[in-house]
């Protein structure tokens, strides 16, 4: 596996691998691996000829009062798992290399980046925009790979795709689970005990509200309230939303009748944490 941190270098290999007729695929992270973002390399594996991960914290997506600075950095572990995977390149630019003195462009993210985290966390969706599209510029892949666990996000980057007409396609893959159903997320590892405990809250409530659309349910609302329910009852600290929303606009649903998204974002003490699934009527 081919480590390296110059993006000139990183984008003439990858050229030439697609000069070579070589599928190419892309799985970005900020490292802290876990079994989440080595499922994505496994997907890029099966799918592509290549299969390339980069690493970076990258400040922009962090507001003044997140935890940049304490964001987990394990990179020597995340490269033993990934070359354990099969990766073939992984591109660990520095600080000064993705954000050159004087760097001022930024992408302004689509409308469906403007409810849920949007408000929430002001400026997120304009640093990820803007280091995911860098990203695809230097690593110019086929496919670029991200977890669902971050519904609004894959959605921000399927429509930025869309809307400047980026040549990769977007694959989401399925939320990987521990074996109680938490969502695997770099952020759990700053969980006490008992907030891990609680944090199952959310698998929970998203739980509570399949079982009452399965039951026929076709009320947002209702099942909002249950969802919220079922997040108090597990204690967790705070809510930010529980929502049932369209699978595209992310727009809230009043009365459902296909498929929907239950999105849930809920604190931990200072941990935030996010987790949605997909629901259809039966
Ligand atoms: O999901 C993440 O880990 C990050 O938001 C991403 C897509 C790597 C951009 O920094």
């Amino acid at each position: 596996m081919k480590v390296l941190s110059s993006s000139e270098e990183t984008y003439r290999l990858v050229d030439q691998m697609r000069m070579e007729g070589k599928r190419i695929g892309l799985v970005p992270t900020m490292g802290a691996l876990h079994e989440g973002h080595l499922s994505l390399v496994q997907r890029a594996k099966q799918q592509c000829d290549m299969a390339i991960a980069t690493i970076f914290v990258n400040p922009s997506q962090f507001g003044p009062n997140e935890d940049f600075q304490k964001y987990p950095r394990t990179l020597q572990n995340d490269l033993n798992l990934l070359a354990d995977k099969g990766c073939d390149l992984v591109f660990t630019p520095t600080n000064a290399q993705m954000y050159p003195q004087g760097h001022s462009t930024f992408i302004e993210p689509p409308s469906v980046a403007e409810a849920w985290e949007g408000p929430i966390r002001p400026g997120h969706f304009r640093g990820v925009a803007t280091i995911v599209l860098k990203l695809f510029q230097i690593l110019p892949a086929h496919v670029g790979y991200f977890g669902r666990k971050d519904y609004q996000q894959v959605a921000v980057i399927r429509a930025m795709c869309r809307d400047l007409n980026l040549p990769i396609a977007i694959e989401a893959c399925q939320t990987v689970r521990e074996s109680d159903g938490l969502a695997m997320s770099s952020r759990n590892r700053y969980l006490s005990p008992s907030e891990r405990q609680r944090a199952l809250g959310l698998f929970r409530a998203l739980e509570a509200a399949e079982k009452l659309i399965q039951e026929g349910c076709i009320s947002g609302r209702q099942v909002e309230q249950a969802m919220r329910k079922e997040l108090e009852t597990s204690l967790v600290d705070s809510i930010d939303y529980a929502a049932i929303v369209h699978p595209d606009t992310l727009e809230s649903i009043e009365t459902i009748d296909s498929e929907v998204v239950g999105i849930i974002a809920a604190r931990l003490g200072a941990t935030r944490l996010i987790d949605n699934a997909t629901f259809r009527l039966t």
